[in-house]
């Protein structure tokens, strides 16, 4: 058995790890169609030791194919939807294009597996699954599993994000104005809005009316579509900060029930995907730099918040391009195919 898999955005930040995490988790691939725009187009790429030519997007590119996973952006997704689903090729999509429509499955296998296989047309779906924002998988990894034992009330969430997010030309913005800044030479930022070296910024996504950015907004919208409670209040800070990879996240979380510390603990303990890596005595806790490269969530600081009866805080680490992006994505292709 194998599927023709098909990598839109190949040639990006998500798109290459869309191949390691096929490869190593050893997705029955029988062919693979690897996709960018023109300007990769004949880019050669290796999977499995085998090297594939970079084609340009097309309409056609999906024909004959099973799976297709996007990392293109939202724009490309909406373009390429129909073409992609009309050949009957199961939709895999990393943007933020569809996740909030009805119909289409918004999912982190950990959490609501059930809803990937309806999004298979011959189970009556539209043959689209969205994968969530990153920020919201890596929350969610954690507070899910405390979800479930005592409800969520309230999350308050102050987000540290990685360039991988805004895609490779950022993490390489991050590279480069650092060099520069450290040989005392200018460098006007372009990809992020600011300078990005030793500095750090509200999220670059776009502000709404009320002052949230979108990436504030996706938390909210996203987490109640995928624990299903639309009672969840939800409220944020999202920074970037110049960490290449992977996010950090501080989450002050008020449940309807009481939920002791040691309790969480051994929920998180026990919660697929997640380590909770911790040491109280060193001070030392997960960062960016033992995270980046993992597939799990790591959790720890998990305190009771002295301010307000039945809130805990925790810190919650999560590869952006991994748990947040290509891991998640074929996750939901394997709940959903195999
Ligand atoms: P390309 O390398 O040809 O620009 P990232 O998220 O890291 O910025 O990556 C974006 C991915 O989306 C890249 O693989 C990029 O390919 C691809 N992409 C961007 N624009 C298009 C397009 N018009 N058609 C197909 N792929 C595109």
């Amino acid at each position: 058995m194998g599927f023709k898999v098909a990598i839109v955005g190949a040639t990006g930040a998500v798109g290459v790890e869309f191949m390691n995490v096929l490869e190593r988790r050893n997705f029955p691939v029988s062919d693979l169609v690897l996709l960018a725009s023109k300007r990769s187009a004949g880019t050669t790429l290796t999977f499995k030791g085998k090297p594939y030519v970079v084609q340009e997007l097309t309409k056609d590119s999906f024909i004959g194919c099973q799976l297709a996973l996007f990392s293109a952006s939202g724009a490309i997704s909406k373009e390429y939807r129909e073409a992609c689903v009309k050949a009957g090729c199961l939709m895999v999509d990393n943007s933020s294009a569809f996740r909030m429509e009805d119909g289409v499955p918004l999912v982190v296998p950990e959490i609501n597996p059930q809803e990937a296989k309806k999004a298979l047309q011959a189970n009556g779906g539209k043959g689209v699954i969205a994968n969530p924002n990153c920020t919201t998988i890596i929350a969610l990894m954690a507070l899910a599993p405390l979800h479930r034992e005592a409800k969520i009330k309230r999350l308050v969430a102050a987000t540290y994000q990685a360039a991988s997010g805004a895609g490779h030309a950022a993490m390489e913005e991050l590279k480069d104005s650092t060099r520069a800044w450290l040989d005392g030479k200018p460098y006007a930022p372009k990809v992020l809005p600011h300078p990005y070296a030793f500095n750090l910024f509200p999220h670059n996504s776009a502000m709404g009316p009320e002052g949230y950015c979108e990436e504030e907004v996706k938390l909210l919208k996203e987490s109640r579509k995928i624990l299903a409670d639309n009672s969840l209040r939800i409220t944020g800070t999202c920074v970037r900060v110049p960490v290449l990879r992977t996010h950090a996240e501080a989450l002050n979380v008020e449940f309807h029930k009481p939920l002791s510390v040691e309790r969480a603990y051994e929920i998180l303990n026990k919660a697929p995907g997640v380590t909770v890596l911790e040491d109280r005595a060193k001070n030392r806790w997960a960062m960016p730099i033992d995270v980046a490269g993992k597939d799990n969530v790591y959790v720890g600081r998990i305190r009771k918040d002295q301010s307000q009866d039945n809130t805990l805080e925790l810190w919650v680490v999560g590869d952006q391009l991994l748990k947040g992006a290509a891991l998640n994505a074929v996750q939901c292709a394997e709940v959903a195919l195999l």
